[in-house]
């Protein structure tokens, strides 16, 4: 049996859950149940990224003890990620005191490329690290993802040297030993490797007391990025445990706007360790509402709980997984959203188990339950080549297909002629290719796959209400 590890990034508990955050662990739980589906064991990492100046500020503002704020946040991550049926085994909080103590440790073992200098420069207080010159000058000193100015900044911190680790880090992400997906954002990154400054990695105690510890000087905490990329190693136990039973991992998800953190600061700090690097690193695009990056000021922020509620999780996993590209920058419109729902889920799939159900239990037919089934290999390529929204197509052109099979073969007619034979062999194939299309469906709508195979266990039972009731 393999063993397969996947992780998501850890979103940081400054605000409540939004649309945006579901796409790491919906393409994860993809991956992860697909991986179950194929005999593998998986470990299946979430959690919560609690430290650093914006949260502290946000509890501040709100006059709570930042304990309580994050720990109030963190919770309603862990509702979100149930609420979202992801299948996931572990999770971990930044602030966890074992997190916190073995990130120390790893501080310890990095102390040959950890170095102590003033700085001036440029910083986004938005991202939280310092902009190079370059940056500044190509967006004209207003960071694009914050819509804020840089500001300038003078302090003394620890730097972790990158430089230390350049060569290695583009030799793996050229031969694909650490493959980045999609391919133009490995380019993106290729570039990136060679003009990456060292990496600010501790702030005085006096501007921030929020974070982890820096060992043996009390004068500075950790900042952020080697507290937050550790946890996919901490929550494993390293370094006081061996972790080669899942390291390295099969798959880690992030969104693009935080892949050159994993795949520069990530390896250089796995390389530091004498850690494998992590197969491959998938980054996805962002959700867009109506062509416009989501803003709580713009005020089309969409609240995921909302979603679940009104139309179910299986709906809400469709369209992300399904209309949203694995890979690129996708819309979300309700409108686009109702039509999908209507026109696919209810009319496609719904209206499939309800027909054929009817007329499988009708015509009192007995299908050929848990047949072995291997998944096809183009099913197979896409899934294993992260290529999920394609794969998702796939399925679907397979439940439009046995759709087709119903009108064209016209087992109502065979009933009507008496054609008795003729009508158990079609019925059985359909049932029998439909409970195949169902475990393919699986990683993508865990809950709805469930509700066809009881419906299709003898003797059939066509569902009382359809699966996907009219709005
Ligand atoms: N705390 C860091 C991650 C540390 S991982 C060691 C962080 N947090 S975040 O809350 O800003 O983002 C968490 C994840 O949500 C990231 O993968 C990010 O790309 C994703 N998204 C946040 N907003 C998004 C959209 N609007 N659309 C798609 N994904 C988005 O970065």
């Amino acid at each position: 049996m393999n063993k397969t590890y996947i992780t998501t990034a850890i979103p940081y508990v400054n605000g409540s859950p939004h649309v945006g955050h579901a796409m790491d662990y919906c393409l994860a739980d993809v991956c992860a149940r697909y991986h179950r589906l194929v005999g593998d064991e998986v470990k299946f990492q979430v959690g919560t990224d609690e430290h650093g100046g914006k949260i502290f500020k946000k509890a501040e503002d709100l006059g709570k003890k930042v304990e309580d704020y994050v720990a109030e946040n963190a919770e309603k991550f862990r509702d979100f990620i149930k609420k979202l049926n992801v299948s996931y085994t572990d999770f971990i909080r930044t602030t966890d005191s074992n997190h916190e103590h073995l990130c120390q440790e790893i501080w310890k073992k990095l102390e040959q490329h950890i170095y102590k200098a003033k700085y001036e420069g440029w910083y986004c207080t938005g991202c939280e690290r310092f902009i190079t010159d370059k940056e500044y000058e190509e967006n004209h000193g207003v960071c694009p993802d914050h819509q804020k100015p840089y500001e300038k900044l003078e302090e003394e911190n620890y730097y972790f040297r990158i430089a230390d680790f350049k060569e290695q880090i583009t030799k793996a992400i050229t031969s694909d030993e650490l493959l980045i997906l999609p391919d133009f954002r490995k380019k993106e990154i290729l570039k990136l490797v060679e003009d990456s400054p060292d990496v600010s990695i501790s702030r005085p105690r006096e501007q921030l007391t929020w974070g982890v510890p820096v060992p043996n000087d009390e004068s500075q905490v950790m900042y952020v990025w080697i507290d937050a990329l550790s946890n996919y190693i901490t929550i494993l136990g390293y370094p006081e445990k061996d972790i080669s039973e899942w390291w390295p991992a099969t798959a880690q998800f992030v969104g693009k706007d935080i892949l050159r953190f994993h795949a520069i600061i990530w390896p250089a700090m796995l390389f530091g360790l004498g850690l494998p690097l992590p197969k491959t690193i998938s980054s996805h695009g962002m959700i867009l509402v109506d062509g416009q990056k989501m803003s709580k000021s713009v005020g089309n922020v969409v609240d995921p709980i909302e979603v679940i509620e009104k139309h179910g999780i299986d709906a809400f996993r469709y369209y992300f997984l399904r209309h949203v590209d694995s890979f690129a920058d996708s819309d979300f419109t309700w409108e686009k959203f109702e039509n999908a729902y209507s026109n696919e889920l209810a009319n496609d799939l719904g209206n499939l188990v309800q027909r054929l159900a009817t007329l499988v239990s009708k015509n009192k037919i007995e299908v050929r339950e848990n047949e072995s089934f291997e998944t096809p290999e183009d099913y197979k390529t896409l899934m294993e080549g992260f290529e999920f929204s394609k794969a998702f197509d796939l399925v679907w052109e397979k439940i439009q297909d046995l759709n087709k099979r119903i009108d064209n073969e016209k087992p109502w007619e065979m009933a009507k002629n008496g054609e008795v034979e003729k009508l158990e062999n079609c019925l059985k194939g359909l049932a029998s290719d439909l409970l195949k299309v169902s475990e393919m469906l699986s990683p993508f709508l865990p809950e709805t796959t469930e509700k066809i195979q009881t419906i299709f266990k003898n003797p059939v039972t066509p569902p009382k209400e359809p699966l996907f009731p009219k709005q």
